[in-house]
């Protein structure tokens, strides 16, 4: 227990600070959801201090939630663990748009003059009403054309009735967490690696449960042999591996849903980029009794515009439209009817098309320059999105290598830093925004940090 919270036990306060460390503890899941704690005699001891200070981080913790309180049972963790107010207070510290960033579109692609044509479509043609507070779910028109769109391009079966627009794919996560947890959820699975910011959205709720990833995709044995009865899966595209989820895979999630009452969130964050062939349909389109789809425009025209949606079985629908009123009144409308007003009129197909040439391109770049600087590292997941990840050797600190990159200008992530769990060292390279002139110089950069490390 000592190794698990350390804390300055000297001056005043010392209560307070065993508080703040057990609280992180229960945070980063070193004290996992249920586990049983020792009692305040036994810890008082084992930390050297009094009785009375733990009697008091107990008694702090179990009234705000991290902690259970039972006479006779003594205390453990509890199942959800409260939303981290502490998250709203975190300033933010922009990347920028430095060269290997993943996660970024090429923002000087976006398509100004068909969204200014859009917009301006909306401004002049809406009545008042369009100002007023609408459904939160976002206005049935734009959900009738990305209902179309979702089917056509992604082979998605859904339709503007189980369609919800929300803020971002975010949102979406936060709206699944909290409708999970009311439906009597004790955890969520992940894919490990997997993208940080959705398992801190999802964590806004409940407890996240990682599970391995292989180059096949999520490991469903594992999956099976844990307590999770929902999964949040990236087939079309690993984040951040790059893998394709396998048909065999595919068939295997499907049969644990439906055997187990499970539920499957397909993030399809970035499936319109497919390199190689066309991209694979969504994995709601072959299960939609047992998948959530969520999408986003983030990546196929740009973050800021904070376009995303879900689409859920009817059953789900009440829950997760009232976790979606609790959290907002609704999106921002005029930006809404402009997108749809894009994909009516062929202008987001025509942005994709453009857009995916480009990024070919700029990936072809990036494999070749590392192939060149690099020699003999292992690349992976090249055959769709915005990003591909370079092994590295064993042994190597990513997290170190990182540090030195963004010192040197440049900003990979650390495949550590998308683990939960122990794993390969490798770097998530972005190549979308950059030019291939740019991606070769920073290899060139990038490549000599590596050999020093
Ligand atoms: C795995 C994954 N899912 C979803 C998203 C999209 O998030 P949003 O739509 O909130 O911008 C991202 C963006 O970085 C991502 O990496």
């Amino acid at each position: 227990m000592e190794a698990l919270v350390e804390f300055d036990k000297q001056g005043r306060g010392v209560a307070g600070r065993l508080t703040a460390a057990l609280r992180t503890a229960i945070e980063q899941r070193r004290l996992p959801a249920g586990s049983r704690l020792p009692s305040t005699r036994e810890l008082a001891a084992d930390l050297g201090v009094s009785r009375g200070v733990v009697v008091e981080a107990y008694e702090q913790l179990v009234a705000e939630g991290w902690l259970v309180g039972r006479r006779g049972s003594g205390t453990t963790v509890a199942a959800a663990v409260p939303v981290r107010e502490a998250t709203a207070t975190v300033d933010f510290v922009p990347v920028g748009l430095l060269p290997l960033r993943p996660g970024v579109p090429d923002l000087g692609l976006f398509p100004r003059a068909a969204w200014r044509r859009a917009y301006e479509q909306v401004l002049t043609t809406m009545t008042d009403a369009v100002l007023d507070y609408g459904d939160p779910a976002g206005p049935l028109a734009v959900r009738e054309q990305l209902a179309a769109y979702l089917g056509r391009v992604r082979a998605a079966r859904v339709t503007a009735a189980d369609l919800l627009l929300t803020s971002g794919a975010a949102q979406a996560f936060t709206i699944l967490s909290r409708m999970l947890l009311a439906a009597g959820h004790r955890c969520v699975a992940i894919e490990d690696p997997g993208s940080r910011g959705v398992h801190d959205q999802l964590a806004t709720a409940l407890p996240v449960l990682p599970v391995p990833v292989d180059d096949q995709g999520i490991e469903v044995d594992a999956l099976s042999r844990s307590a999770a009865r929902a999964v949040v899966l990236t087939p079309a595209h690993q984040f951040p591996t790059g893998v394709v989820l396998s048909p065999a895979r595919r068939a295997q999630v499907i049969a644990w849903a439906r055997r187990t009452g499970g539920l499957i969130i397909e993030d399809d964050y970035d499936a319109e980029f497919r390199y190689d062939r066309d991209p694979v349909g969504c994995l709601q389109g072959i299960a939609p009794d047992v998948t959530v789809a969520v999408g986003s425009a983030s990546k196929a025209l740009a973050p800021a515009l904070r376009l995303g949606w879900l689409s859920a079985p009817v059953e789900h629908l009440p829950a997760i439209r009232t976790q979606q009123r609790s959290i907002d009144l609704g999106g921002p409308a005029l930006e809404q009817y402009a997108f749809a007003h894009l994909l009516g009129s062929g202008g987001y197909d025509r942005h994709l098309r453009r857009a995916r040439r480009t990024y070919r391109t700029r990936r072809d770049a990036l494999v070749a320059a590392l192939t060149e600087f690099l020699p003999g590292m292992p690349i992976h997941g090249v055959a769709a999105g915005l990003h591909l990840v370079l092994q590295l050797p064993a042994g190597v600190d990513d997290a170190a290598v990182a540090v030195a990159a963004r010192r040197a200008g440049l900003a990979p992530v650390a495949l550590s830093a998308c683990r939960l769990t122990d794993g390969h060292p490798g770097l998530v390279l972005g190549y979308a925004a950059h030019t291939p002139d740019e991606l070769t110089a920073a290899v060139a950069i990038l490549a000599g940090i590596v050999r020093s490390a």
